[in-house]
Formats: C-alpha cells, structure tokens, sequence
C-alpha cells in the first residue's frame, strides 16, 4: 500500500529523477553518435542529469539514510541495506564516462562511434540498476521509515528532502 502522500519521502524526488530518466532514453534514440553536434549536446544533457543524480542521492544520505541508520543503531539493529544503499551506484564512473566524450568531440577525434556504442551500454546497464534501486527506496526503505519514524518526523523529512531538491 503506498504511504500517505505527506509522509512519502521518496515519491517527489523520484518522479523527477525518473523523469531524467525518459528524457536521456529519448536523447539518446536520437543523438548521431558521427555527429559533433549531437554528441556534445548529449554529454552536456548527460552531464546536468548524473550531476542532478549525484545531489540526489547526497540529500537522500543526509535527510535520510544516515537519520534512519542512526535509530536504527540506537535501537541495536544491523542492517546493512542501509548502510549500503548507494556503494554501487557507478555515478561517478558515468560522469568519468561522459569527461571521456568531452575530450573525444573537442579533439575531433574519430572515434565517436566506438565511444557512442560504450556509452549506450553503459546507460543502459545505469538505467537497468537505477530504476529497481528508487523502487528498492519505495518498497523497502520507506515502510522501513514508517517504522521507525514517526508522522510528524517523516513530514518534516519529506519537507527536508523537497526544499534540498528544490522541488516544492
Ligand atoms: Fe532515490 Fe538513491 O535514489
């Protein structure tokens, strides 16, 4: 059952992030990896987005996963989905990926097609993780919190987690 709308932590955030999403998929589909064009206009949209990812995920370790860690730490539980809930996220190795492109285009090098097939691989090996992680956050991490936390707490997490995102 999904929880209550002013205690979803998870639901806003994520809508953008998936969102981001669909919008890389699309770019994607249509980017001419022989294209200079093309291809710097999608690592410069590649680049926002995994910047975006990366700040999402830091706000989530700060207004979330180290405050539930914690109580559940005073409360003498392990739990180690928590502690490791975002130690393979490759986000950095994307952005080294998409540094990579950068240096390809400004040099004209003629490469770009070799480069375009290892990035399509690697989004889609990003996108396969990413979205069943945000699904992991919904299902598990959230009824963890309802848990854990009580109404008034969550609120004002969940008011926490959409001012740091700049969503409300
Ligand atoms: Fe909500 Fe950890 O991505």
């Amino acid at each position: 059952m999904a929880p209550p709308e002013e205690v979803d932590v998870f639901k806003v955030p994520h809508r953008r992030m998936k969102e981001l999403v669909n919008y890389y998929c699309q770019k994607l589909s249509k980017t001419d990896f022989s294209s200079n064009r093309d291809l710097g206009n999608l690592l410069k949209s590649l680049e926002t987005t995994f910047s975006e990812f990366k700040i999402h995920e830091q706000i989530e370790n700060d207004c979330i996963m180290n405050k539930l860690q914690r109580r559940l730490e005073a409360l003498s539980i392990q739990n180690e989905q928590v502690c490791e809930v975002h130690s393979h996220n490759q986000l950095s190795e994307m952005l080294e990926l998409v540094s990579q492109g950068y240096r390809l285009v400004q040099k004209g090098e003629g490469e770009m097609t070799t480069y375009g097939k290892e990035l399509r691989v690697a989004l889609e090996n990003f996108t396969q993780r990413f979205l069943p992680h945000m699904k992991e956050e919904e299902e598990v991490f959230q009824p963890l919190l309802m848990e854990y936390f009580s109404y008034e707490e969550l609120k004002d997490i969940k008011s926490l987690v959409i001012k740091r995102h700049c969503l409300s």
